[in-house]
């Protein structure tokens, strides 16, 4: 276990001058507090100092699988290895120490074919149809790992490709590994006072400052939500910070995505009364920071994104849901009345104030989950995924050793499932041109190219052979 502390601390290390590097030079931090997505791409620079890692890090291996990291790979062999398809982690090799399972983890796509290889390891918004791993034979589990939205890769998200797949880890709670509480800490920091505002002063700030605020530079995403706040700001005022709808500039240091998770942006959004906590896409259990930032700085979200959201809210008092109005003219004059009357609002506050966490499977989850979130104490998700596939393969070898029946896995379609992208119809007295066009140009058309997508590379995967991209896209656009 020392090893794998140490190599945490080390790839911390990694993390952090990293960061730094990111954040300098390539801005490639292009929402609001994608820290997550941000350590994989971080992950990828440990590639280069693999080796000097490992030579500190084996000691507690036996001989064998010290050979794994020189020039002679006899140990390759000892282990099941688990083929990492998509890049993610950019490790050339290393063993990891399950529990009491030991798996080989790689990048290396020259074990393909070999005969220790029982897994292969995607991750969804590198799930690229060129060179699947084919043909499959009958002992090679596919695991998917996808906790993104849907937008960045919608053909995933169909029955025809989504149950290609053995073991699953996304964001729904009914897939193999549920991610679906990933941005949140912990409920610690949830209870947190920390950056809470006195609703008096709160009151006081309302004399420069709307009752709403939004921060998005993502705009035009699948969910509309860009619509919706533009009609809303017809009916309320709402201090809109980022790129898409901006009325309000934040202080040049902030300026940055990148600093969206600095205590100085925190500092001001949570002066609000409430926040536009709106998702970029639609989908069951889909929640990301938008939703949980709010609840952390004591502000109340204003929330539009997961249908099931009633069932992780902190307290049934804690946010409100865009849903449940019918025009975005009754969720305005619903918040300028909890804007009036100090005691309705502080209803929504209570929980926090009081630090009472209500909602049983909020609880439940973070404490069962097995993987933290910025936590270097604990494996990230991506090591609990890796251990979830290993642990796997590792019952059906030892089923296979005592001539047992081996257990079969196989993903259901709604451990990835969201519906079709809609757009808000507004009667709106002046119908505002060009607005609502990306959706209707760009979501709803792919999300039903992805339909065909998902056929076609249905039907060339049950053909178990290789195939080229010029195949794929024929069949697709054959029809
Ligand atoms: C990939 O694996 C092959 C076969 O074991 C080995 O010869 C090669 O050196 C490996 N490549 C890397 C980059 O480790
Ligand atoms: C919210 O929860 C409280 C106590 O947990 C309960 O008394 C109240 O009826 C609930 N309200 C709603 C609207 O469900
Ligand atoms: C994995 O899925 C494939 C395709 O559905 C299936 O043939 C295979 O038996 C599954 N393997 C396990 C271990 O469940
Ligand atoms: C399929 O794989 C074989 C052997 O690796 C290769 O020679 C062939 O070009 C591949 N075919 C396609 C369509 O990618």
């Amino acid at each position: 276990m020392a090893w794998i502390q140490s190599r945490k601390l080390w790839v911390f290390c990694l993390c952090v001058t990293a960061t730094v590097f990111l954040i300098v030079t390539l801005q490639v931090v292009v929402e609001l507090g994608k820290f997550e997505r941000k350590k994989f791409k971080d992950s990828s620079f440990q590639d280069g100092l693999y080796v000097e890692e490992k030579t500190m890090d084996l000691n507690p291996f036996p001989q064998e699988a010290l050979a794994l990291h020189g020039k002679n790979t006899l140990g390759v062999g000892s282990y099941p290895i688990l083929l990492w398809w998509s890049p993610l982690t950019g490790e050339t090799g290393r063993l990891g120490q399950c529990g009491a399972d030991t798996c080989f983890f790689t990048i290396n796509r020259s074990l393909q074919h070999h005969r220790m290889t029982k897994a292969f390891l995607f991750y969804g918004t590198d799930f690229n149809v060129d060179s699947l791993p084919l043909p499959r034979s009958a002992h090679h589990d596919w695991a998917l790992l996808h906790e993104e939205s849907p937008k960045n890769n919608y053909k995933l998200f169909h029955k025809p490709v989504i149950t290609l797949f053995n073991h699953t880890a996304t964001f729904s709670r009914h897939s193999h590994l549920p991610l679906t509480t990933q941005y949140l800490e912990s409920v610690e920091v949830l209870k947190s006072q920390r950056y809470v505002v006195p609703l008096k002063s709160k009151n006081n700030l309302r004399k420069r400052l709307a009752p709403l605020v939004y921060v998005q530079s993502d705009c035009d995403p699948p969910s509309d939500r860009d619509s919706y706040v533009r009609e809303l700001m017809t009916y309320i005022e709402v201090d809109s910070y980022g790129e898409c709808l901006r009325n309000k500039d934040l202080p040049e240091q902030l300026r940055s995505p990148a600093t969206m998770d600095a205590d100085g942006f925190y500092r001001i959004i949570a002066q609000y009364k409430f926040i536009l906590a709106f998702e970029n896409a639609v989908c069951d259990d889909y929640i990301t920071e938008k939703f949980w930032r709010p609840l952390k700085l004591g502000v109340v979200p204003v929330y539009y994104g997961s249908p099931s959201i009633s069932d992780w809210l902190p307290s049934n008092r804690s946010a409100i849901l865009v849903s449940e109005f019918a025009h975005p003219k009754e969720l305005a004059s619903f918040i300028r009345q909890l804007d009036y009357d100090d005691q309705l609002y502080e209803t929504y506050m209570e929980w926090k104030l009081k630090g009472e966490i209500s909602n049983h499977r909020l609880l439940t989850t973070l404490r069962e989950r097995k993987w933290g979130v910025q936590d270097i104490t604990q494996d990230n998700y991506i090591d609990a995924f890796e251990c979830m596939v290993c642990g796997k393969v590792w019952e059906n070898i030892r089923l296979q050793k005592q001539g047992l029946p081996l257990k079969r896995w196989k993903a259901e379609a709604m451990h990835l499932s969201c519906p079709e992208p809609t757009t808000f119809t507004f009667s709106s007295p002046v119908p505002l041109a060009g607005h609502g066009s990306s959706l209707r140009e760009i979501w709803i058309p792919s999300f039903q190219q992805s339909k065909r997508e998902a056929q076609a590379l249905r039907w060339l995967v049950d053909r178990n052979k290789n195939f080229s991209s010029q195949e794929f896209w024929a069949l697709v656009f054959k029809a």
